[in-house]
């Protein structure tokens, strides 16, 4: 089996930025209870570009950050709950945009958890010899399927990507993966795609809205679990612990639910990497994104330890223990 290693990250959020306040003119809420209930405090929304584009400038930019030729990316990984079309897959898009002809492309949907489980399926590709210059993505503009009268949900979604490009390498940067999948939650977090509906149906039926709704509780109690579990999980059998991780890259979706996770794991918050308060929950792209900023802020060095750990519609989870390489 080959090693991996993560050579480049980047990311790109729509210049358009929705501060709390904004959306107490449109539903009733209050930057108070965004704040305090989630520690949101603004968010990106897009003004018309699709799914694929922002992948695709966060593509630019790793591949930029990188040094590396399209040309020498054989797979793109896409993961996203918001595609711009059923088929083709965003990936195929990302790729006609940036010019990877030679990549094999496909997209993963494991919604908030989808970046871990494509970076996951990614990296094997290249343990196995199949691909030697990967482009993994987590990409959302979560704003078209957002129904903007449910407040429950609308203040706490926002739009983005980030990228990270994988390569064959002499050292192991993808130390240890853990996933897991309980599909008898499927409706916790719920987007319907087109029902059944055609000539040879019987009976009337209508074409549903494909919003999300969600049971804000049942994910909350969920989650605040999941975290500490999937973080044990991925340290298990390593030659690691909990001490010898220097940052914790969570997926962002509630400040509380970081600080329960924290509480079970018995460590401090201050090892975890929080940008929840700028960009809000941008599903799969939450974790790309946070670690092209940790890059450009210089938090991370090489030799570092650090595990990013998700959780979302499915419902899904999984983390993955890296050691940081650049
Ligand atoms: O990527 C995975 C995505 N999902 C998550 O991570 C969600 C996990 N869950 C959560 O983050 C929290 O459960 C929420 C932030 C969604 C909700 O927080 P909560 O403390 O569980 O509040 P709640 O749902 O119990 O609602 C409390 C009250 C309700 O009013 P009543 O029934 O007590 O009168 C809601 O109607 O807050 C009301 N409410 C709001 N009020 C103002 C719900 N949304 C809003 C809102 N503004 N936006």
């Amino acid at each position: 089996m080959n090693n991996v290693k993560i050579v480049a990250t980047g990311s790109y959020a729509p210049e358009r930025s929705v501060k709390n306040s904004e959306l107490s003119l449109i539903v009733d809420t209050s930057d108070e209870w965004i704040s305090s209930r989630s520690g949101i405090k603004e968010r990106r929304i897009s003004t018309g570009e699709n799914t694929s584009e922002l992948a695709t400038k966060a593509a630019l930019k790793a591949l930029k950050n990188g040094n590396i030729d399209p040309l020498d990316i054989d797979l793109i990984v896409l993961a996203t709950t918001s595609p711009d079309t059923f088929t083709p897959s965003t990936a195929c898009l990302v790729q006609a945009a940036i010019g990877a002809e030679n990549a094999t492309c496909f997209d993963v949907s494991a919604a908030c958890s989808g970046f871990i489980f494509a970076l996951n399926t990614a990296s094997k590709f290249v343990m196995t010899g199949s691909s030697k210059t990967a482009l993994v993505i987590g990409a959302e503009v979560l704003s078209k399927i957002l129904n903007w009268e449910d407040r429950s949900t609308c203040v706490l979604f926002g739009d983005g990507a980030g990228a990270a490009i994988i390569q064959k390498s002499e050292e192991n940067g993808i130390i240890s993966c853990y996933t897991g999948s309980d599909g008898t939650k499927a409706k916790a977090i719920y987007c319907p795609a087109t029902g059944v509906v055609n000539p040879y149906v019987e009976g009337k039926k209508e074409r549903v809205n494909s919003f999300v709704s969600m049971q804000g509780k049942e994910v909350f109690k969920f989650a605040a679990k999941i975290i500490p579990k999937s973080v044990e999980e991925v340290l298990k059998d390593t030659k690691y612990t909990i001490e010898d991780i220097k940052y914790i890259v969570p997926h962002q979706a509630n400040i509380r639910i970081i600080e329960a996770a924290a509480k079970r794991l018995e460590i401090g918050m201050d090892k975890f990497f929080i940008n929840l308060d700028k960009y809000g929950n941008t599903s799969a792209a939450t974790i790309p994104l946070a670690l092209d900023e940790m890059v450009k802020d210089g938090l991370l060095e090489k030799g570092d330890k650090i595990i990013i750990v998700g959780f979302g519609g499915g419902l899904t989870y999984g983390a993955i223990l890296i050691e940081w390489l650049i």
